[in-house]
C-alpha cells in the first residue's frame, strides 16, 4: 500500500480509524490533517493527539485544516460525539504546539513530492481547497478512499445525506467532478457498508477480556455514542463508519460495489445526497467506486486481530476469536 494521509475530523469512529491505520504495518501514515466536521478542526488536532498518544506513535504530524465549510455554515456534529468529540471521556489533553503549516499546505507538498494515497474521514473542505489550488495533484493520488454519501440506505442527518458530505456539500461535489474530468474514481465507502459495521456492548465487553487497555480506552470513548445510538436509531450498540474506509484502504476485499458516474446535491431538502447513476443515464465515465456490500465478521476479526494486543504484545489470530462468531450479527 506505501505512505496514506489521513484527512479526519475525531470524532469517535475517526479515532478507531486511526488506532486501527496506526495497527496496520501495510500503511506508512505520513500525516494526519483534520478538518473541522464533527467538531472544530482545531479539536479534531487535540483529539487526533490523544489516540497518538494512546498508541504510542507521536512522531506522525498532525496538520490543522480548514474550520468552516466552502460556502455552508458550519455545522458541527458533537450531539454525536460528545463536546469533546471523543464521548465526552474528557481525556487529559496532550501538551505541545502544532505546526504552523496549514493542512492544505501540508497536503500539497506531501503530493508534491511522491504519489500516496489519501483516507478521507470527514468532509472533504481540505481536499476541495486543494484540488481548486492544484487539479494536477489528483494525479499524484494513488487512492482516494472517502468514509461519506449513501448509494441505496437513508440518511443519517437527513432523509437522504450522510453527515461529511452534508456539512460541506460543495467540497464533496468539487470533489467528485474533478476526479470525473481527470478520469479517475473516488472509492466511497458510504452508509450502505458502514451500517453494517455496529461495535455492540458485548463485543465492547469482549475486548476488554483480551486487551484491558485497549479495551478500556475504546469503551471510555465509545460510550456516549452508544447512549446516541439508542436514542437516535434505536439500536443496541453504535455504528462506526471511519474505520471499515481504514480497512478498505488496507484491503479491498473487505467491500464489495461498483463503478458509477456520482454526483452531490449542494442546495435543497437533498443537499449532501450522492446521486449515483447506477443505470447510466447521463452516460458519463464513473468517477466513483461505489461499496455496496461488506462482511461485518471478517472486518471485526481484522479490526480486533489488529488493534488489540496479547501480553507478550502479540496478536490474536482468527481461530483465537472464535467468540466473534456468535458475537457478531450479519
Ligand atoms: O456520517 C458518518 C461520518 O460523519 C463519519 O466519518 C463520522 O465520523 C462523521 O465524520
Ligand atoms: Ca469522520
Amino acid at each position: 500500500m506505501g505512505k496514506i494521509l489521513i484527512d479526519c475530523d475525531p470524532g469517535i469512529d475517526d479515532s478507531l480509524a486511526l488506532m486501527l491505520a496506526i495497527s496496520s504495518p501495510e500503511l506508512e501514515i505520513a500525516g494526519i490533517t483534520t478538518v473541522s466536521g464533527n467538531v472544530p478542526a482545531q479539536m479534531g488536532g487535540e483529539n487526533a493527539r490523544k489516540v497518538l498518544k494512546q498508541m504510542n506513535r507521536m512522531d506522525i504530524p498532525i496538520y490543522i485544516g480548514e474550520k468552516v465549510p466552502l460556502s455552508k455554515p458550519y455545522v458541527d456534529a458533537m450531539d454525536t460525539h460528545g463536546r469533546d468529540g471523543l464521548g465526552e471521556s474528557f481525556l487529559p489533553a496532550v501538551p505541545g504546539e502544532f505546526p504552523e503549516k496549514h493542512a492544505v499546505d501540508f497536503l500539497e507538498e506531501s503530493l508534491e513530492r511522491e504519489k500516496m494515497s489519501i483516507l478521507a474521514l470527514g468532509p472533504m473542505t481540505n481536499l476541495a481547497r486543494l484540488f481548486k489550488r492544484r487539479p494536477d495533484l489528483i494525479d499524484q493520488v494513488e487512492e482516494l478512499v472517502s468514509m461519506g454519501g449513501s448509494f441505496k440506505s437513508h440518511g443519517n442527518c437527513s432523509p437522504v445525506a450522510e453527515y461529511n458530505y452534508w456539512c460541506d456539500p460543495e467540497a464533496a461535489a468539487f470533489c467528485y467532478e474533478q476526479f470525473a474530468q481527470a478520469g479517475r474514481k473516488i472509492h466511497m465507502i458510504g452508509l450502505d457498508v458502514t451500517r453494517r459495521i455496529v461495535l455492540t456492548p458485548n463485543l465492547l465487553s469482549y475486548m476488554e477480556r483480551l486487551d484491558p487497555e485497549t479495551g478500556a480506552f475504546i469503551r471510555k470513548i465509545t460510550g456516549f455514542y452508544l447512549d446516541f445510538h439508542w436514542e437516535y436509531e434505536g439500536i443496541i450498540g453504535c455504528v462506526i463508519n471511519d474505520p471499515l474506509a481504514a480497512a478498505y484502504l488496507v484491503d479491498h476485499s473487505f467491500c464489495c460495489g461498483f463503478d458509477s458516474y456520482t454526483a452531490v446535491e449542494t442546495e435543497g431538502i437533498c443537499r449532501g445526497q450522492t446521486v449515483v447513476d447506477s443505470m447510466n443515464f447521463w452516460k458519463k465515465a464513473p468517477n466513483s467506486h461505489v461499496l455496496i456490500e461488506t462482511d461485518p465478521k471478517e472486518f471485526m476479526y481484522f479490526f480486533l486481530s489488529r488493534v488489540l494486543k496479547k501480553k507478550d504484545g502479540g496478536q490474536w489470530n482468527k481461530e483465537e476469536l472464535s467468540l466473534l462468531e456468535t458475537l457478531v450479527q450479519g
